[in-house]
């Protein structure tokens, strides 16, 4: 894009935002020209807490579905604009509330524990909510000891690994994690011995054992400023390297796997930002009585804080 078409844009969006008093929430993967214009950009959970805290009218949400209607759950009195209707993630697509319920009856006294890549009417079927940052923490904070996780196999096994409770995983997981192969972490290991591995949870297994440290986007972010390490193999969606780049200039970042690319992520653009804008679209809405039953959920997780 030309400079000066790029500047016209930004330009245009910050009438906007002023104008409708509105902010723009963007997620570690989204585009690099996206991120640079928003007003906050962090991972689901810190999204969540700008959504449910933010005093504007309106939140254009830059990520995917579960995200935007997080917020739409938080703050119904804000409008929440999504710019691509199409930007849906695939796992949170993995699981039905038919499915779930279902599953609940084959453990009756198991406790439902939904990864915020969920549905809003899957939340409505769950007990709490959780977030890659703070899994662990949610898990090992109930009183009881059978827990059905949805809908990320791999998040559900990591946290396996740190609590004494009984895991009953869901089987879906992200395309694109399953991507990152440990084959590829070991090329990289191979080539800078003196790097550090740093992967989601939603990686498969095999990868989350190659790893120095294992966080969410934002348990990233905040790590590696801190890190004395000068070098990073990063196992995640390959968007969050813009921000670690540009937050840590000094440092070096190699991508476990440049295939790691998110589609849905990918959708918005300054462009589609301000059509949301200027036309209102698309409003996120929830049916009332969904949104108070997943808001449950979702407080819940809230109350709890981060755990990374
Ligand atoms: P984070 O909450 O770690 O940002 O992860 C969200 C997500 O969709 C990862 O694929
Ligand atoms: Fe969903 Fe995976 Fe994309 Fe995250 S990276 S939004 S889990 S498909």
């Amino acid at each position: 894009m030309i400079l000066q078409d790029k500047e016209k844009l930004i330009a245009r969006i910050n009438e906007l935002k002023e104008e409708r008093n509105a902010v723009i929430l963007t997620h570690n993967y989204q585009r690099g020209e996206v991120q640079d214009i928003a007003d906050f950009t962090g991972d689901s959970l810190g999204l969540s807490q700008q959504a449910a805290e933010h005093e504007a009218d309106v939140i254009v949400f830059c990520g995917v579905d579960f995200m935007a209607q997080s917020a739409a759950i938080l703050s119904p009195q804000k409008t929440v604009l999504i710019p691509e209707i199409l930007s849906e993630c695939p796992m949170a697509a993995m699981i039905t509330p038919e499915e779930l319920i279902i599953k609940k009856k084959e453990y009756p006294d198991a406790v439902v524990v939904a990864y915020v890549n969920t549905s809003a009417q899957v939340k409505a079927h769950s007990d709490i909510c959780c977030t890659s940052a703070n899994a662990v923490q949610v898990v090992n904070s109930l009183d009881e000891n059978e827990v059905i996780f949805v809908p990320d196999r791999n998040l559900a096994l990591y946290t396996a690994r740190y609590t004494n409770k009984k895991i009953i995983p869901w089987d879906g997981y992200c395309p694109t994690h399953h991507m990152i192969l440990p084959e590829d972490i070991m090329l990289l290991k191979n080539t800078y011995p003196d790097a550090e591995t740093i992967v989601h949870p939603e990686c498969r297994p095999e990868v989350i054992d190659l790893a120095d440290n294992v966080f969410s986007t934002g348990g990233m972010v905040t790590h590696i400023k801190r890190s004395k390490s000068s070098k990073f193999i990063i196992g995640t969606e390959i968007g969050m390297l813009h921000r670690l780049k540009k937050e840590n200039p000094d440092k070096e970042f190699y991508p476990a796997s440049s295939c790691a690319v998110c589609p849905s992520m990918k959708m918005n653009s300054l462009s589609n930002i301000i059509t949301a804008l200027e036309e209102n679209r698309y409003v996120v809405t929830i049916p009332e009585s969904i949104r108070e039953q997943a808001k449950k959920s979702l407080d819940r997780m809230l109350e709890s804080g981060r755990g990374d």
